[in-house]
């Protein structure tokens, strides 16, 4: 991969420790994937942010030094930060957690702790160049708001954030966002619908990009966009998908030969789980504004002034609770909490319960791997509401 003078400087750690290692992980990924040069990001987003998953190995990121150059957000922790106690997280794991934030906030990487970066900071644009490493982001960017980003892993995306470039292979490159794959779709899908379509594309296309093709009548809103970003990213290999007239770039792009179906009993099959939850999770990804003033109709609706019978947990950013912050007060008046910088997944208080009722795919695939083996029910977020009286 051919360096610039300066990036060769910092090659041979004229800069210093930390961005001689940065540099040195950036050139052996371009030169494993035959990268020509570096290119310059606009934001890199960081994973590994939760002490939960990360466990003690953040004293690396407590060694390095500097400061990143690129605004640069981080996934979601192990906790909420104003809410250890709610939600019951022993001191000595808060403690640690504190620390691995310390630790990148060092680095200059902004505190969100969210895996909505989009709906939170600048939106990326179109033909923009970023290095992120939430697989439901990087669906969600490419293929919604036709930004480019590969698929990055933690040490990967910090390494960019830190030299503010990342290798030029792969998604960044046009002629490798082409759809290798037809799938079409023969029924009417709405809300959770949208996680299990993305689930059994994730699992059906190997390591092809999908041309989605929905029947007329099903045009995804923005929060159904999410949620098939997040399942396909949770099951799948692929960074992006197209959706004629939602992927910027789909109207240029020719027609697959390979395709497969997807009927309505297979989407069904998702919803035939009987197992009775006793926990009901919602924001996998993370609430956004739009969603979080949808369940507070449907909890005033079903509700009836009642409080829920079942723990119920709805996961958002930081900044959107605070834009929110009326109905997040009318939410917990139903007894519901409302969770900031972490999620069931990433988060060790959520392990206690046996079955979880949740609208999103990507919950489906990570919490029986990842919070003590519990279950996993799929509902639409009105019958996940219903359920809670
Ligand atoms: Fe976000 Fe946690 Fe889901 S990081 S995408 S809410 S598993």
């Amino acid at each position: 991969m051919h360096l610039t003078k300066e990036e060769e400087r910092i090659y041979e750690g004229e800069e210093g420790w930390t961005k001689k290692k940065a540099m040195e992980i950036l050139v052996a990924i371009g030169d494993i994937n035959n990268a020509s040069k570096l290119i310059r990001i606009k934001s890199a987003h960081i994973s590994g942010a939760s002490y939960k998953t990360i466990g003690d190995a953040f004293e690396f990121i407590n060694s390095l030094e500097g400061t990143v150059r690129v605004k640069s957000t981080l996934n979601p922790i192990g906790m909420d930060i104003e809410k250890r106690n709610e939600i019951g997280l022993s001191r000595a794991f808060a403690n640690k957690q504190k620390e691995v934030l310390e630790a990148y906030k060092k680095l200059g990487i902004s505190a969100e702790c969210t895996c909505v970066p989009y709906l939170t900071g600048p939106m990326p644009k179109r033909g923009e160049h970023l290095a992120w490493a939430e697989s439901s982001a990087v669906l969600y960017a490419n293929s919604v708001l036709g930004a480019r980003t590969n698929m990055e892993g933690a040490p990967s995306a910090l390494a960019a954030a830190l030299i503010g470039k990342t290798p030029l292979y792969g998604l960044h490159q046009p002629e490798n966002r082409e759809p290798g794959i037809r799938v079409c779709v023969k029924c009417d899908l709405v809300d959770a619908d949208y996680s299990a379509l993305g689930f059994l594309i994730g699992n059906r296309i190997g390591n092809k990009i999908p041309l989605v093709e929905l029947p007329p009548s099903s045009v995804p809103n923005k929060d159904e966009l999410k949620h098939l970003s997040a399942a396909i990213g949770a099951t799948g290999s692929v960074g992006m998908y197209h959706i004629k007239g939602i992927t910027p770039e789909a109207d240029a792009i020719g027609l697959p030969a390979e395709t497969i179906k997807i009927e309505k009993g297979d989407v069904k099959k998702f919803y035939e789980v009987n197992e009775e939850a006793d926990v009901i999770a919602i924001g996998c990804p993370h609430c956004s504004s739009l969603e979080l003033q949808r369940i507070y109709e449907l909890l005033r609706v079903e509700g009836k002034g009642r409080k829920v019978r079942k723990d119920f947990f709805i996961f958002t950013a930081r900044a959107i609770k605070q834009r929110m912050q009326e109905v997040v007060q009318k939410i917990e008046s139903y007894g519901v909490k409302v969770i900031c910088d972490t999620c069931f997944v990433v988060s060790p208080a959520f392990e206690r319960y046996r079955c979880v009722l949740t609208n999103s795919g990507k919950m489906q695939r990570y919490v029986p791997l990842l919070c003590g083996g519990a279950e996993v029910r799929l509902c639409k977020t009105e019958e996940c509401v219903r359920k809670a009286f």
